[in-house]
């Protein structure tokens, strides 16, 4: 985070006697990035944060990538997914590279235990459901559509509100850094002095959401935290809880950010992807589509001019609205368009989109600068048809999808009228 921050209590001074009621001193924490000259925060525990009873590891993490010599555009249609798991081990790798890893999960079970990734910050977006994020820098509730942004080495327990109803069951997109970097906001949104957020910024610190009271749980027992490191989960086991923070404060800690919080920059002529841009770390970008008025020349054309990204691999997953450049595309599509091939509207979809004025699209967009591979489960979900899908004009040809754990459970919504202005 750009900004500094405090919850709970702190001594006057860091590095200073701060003692409990019942006397003893708290153990205080310096949380560091980047050897300590990075964005870094102070916490103080009621007990040593150093003090373990058992460890071992669990399970492997490293995703196993298919196809990593095929250059294809490809769409995964994934609303048929099926819950599975927890909010970690539910999430299904999709697509990623040496730079980030891109999961959709379908939750079906809470966490029973806590979770810190040690190796990736990672930008959780909620497509559907509220609950909250327990962690050790305080609560964060969370609704759909928010961007939950966690760094690196932060314990959090994420809990769902069991969905309503007819509500569709609770699932997020999962981006993580792989390269060990941080997802921050785009520097150019910055003051260089202060690390305020400018004037032309789409977004500023009102709409970022900090965390907030509960914070301190000073319970006895034993507590389970998996730690993600090493492309493998460890098993840790605490005897107190480990949210045992009674304050902290510093530039360091996860934060929410609700999409529809985002301002988009529109312009007379169709603005390019930058302007859509929210987040950023090494190698690659997190942007935001949102609904918005299209441009305003009388003779414009509002949909994005066919374009090669020479040097990015583009990732679009779509959340609501219409998109009519992109025929066949549904609530929860993912389409990949790779560098070495020119992507754009689909036949037809140029001339639909004279005229209109108004975008309703919601989409999240995943740029990369190296290529991205699919996993197998990425290659369950994709639609062979999508690479020919601009010659001719009936994509898709064919109803329903697949999935490689059966058949789909929820139909998906298609979109028959629209203006995509994602590309
Ligand atoms: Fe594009």
């Amino acid at each position: 985070m750009p900004y500094y921050f405090t919850l709970g209590q702190v001594p006057p001074k860091r590095h200073i006697q701060f003692r409990r009621p019942d006397g003893a001193l708290y153990s205080e924490e310096v949380f560091g990035t980047e050897g300590f000259v990075g964005p870094t925060s102070t916490l103080y525990h009621i007990h040593q944060p150093t003090q373990v009873t058992g460890w071992k590891a669990l399970y492997s993490t490293a995703p196993e990538y298919v196809e990593t010599d095929t250059m294809r555009m490809r769409h995964l249609k994934t609303m048929p997914m099926r819950p599975k798991g927890d909010p970690v081990t539910g999430r299904v790798i999709l697509f990623g590279n040496s730079d980030c890893e891109m999961s959709v999960c379908v939750p079906a079970e809470p966490m029973s235990y806590h979770y810190k990734n040690g190796m990736a910050d990672e930008c959780i977006f909620v497509h559907y459901g509220s609950g909250s994020v327990y962690s050790i820098f305080g609560t964060l509730q969370f609704r759909p559509k928010d961007y939950i942004i966690i760094p690196k080495g932060t314990t959090y327990q994420m809990v769902f509100e069991k969905a309503s109803g007819d509500s569709p069951p609770n699932r997020f997109l999962v981006i993580e850094t792989a390269n060990g970097s941080h997802i921050i906001p785009p520097p150019r949104y910055l003051s260089k002095k202060s690390a305020q957020f400018l004037e032309h910024a789409p977004y500023c610190e009102r709409d970022l959401r900090t965390p907030q009271l509960p914070l301190t749980y000073d319970e006895a027992g034993a507590y389970e935290v998996r730690i993600k490191a090493r492309n493998s989960v460890h098993s840790y086991i605490y005897d107190y809880h480990p949210l045992d923070v009674v304050g902290w404060d510093g530039c360091y800690y996860p934060y929410l950010f609700n999409i529809d919080d985002f301002s988009p920059i529109t312009g007379k002529h169709h603005m390019p992807p930058p302007t859509h841009q929210t987040f950023e770390a090494h190698n690659f970008v997190i942007c935001s589509f949102c609904p918005r008025m299209l441009d305003w020349h009388p003779q414009a054309i509002p949909i994005p001019y066919n374009h090669s990204n020479i040097d990015s691999d583009e990732v679009l997953y779509y959340v609501e609205g219409n998109y009519a450049a992109r025929k066949g595309i549904e609530i929860g599509s993912v389409t990949l368009h790779p560098q070495g091939i020119p992507h754009g509207p689909h036949p037809g979809t140029v001339e639909a989109s004279l005229g209109k004025e108004w975008t309703s699209e919601l989409a999240v967009m995943c740029d990369t600068f190296r290529p991205l591979y699919p996993t197998k489960a990425a290659l369950g979900l994709d639609d062979p048809e999508y690479p020919a899908s601009w010659k001719g004009e009936h994509y898709p040809k064919t109803a329903g999808t697949h999935h490689p754990d059966g058949e789909p459970k929820t139909p998906a919504r298609s979109f028959t009228e629209a203006v995509d202005t994602s590309g």
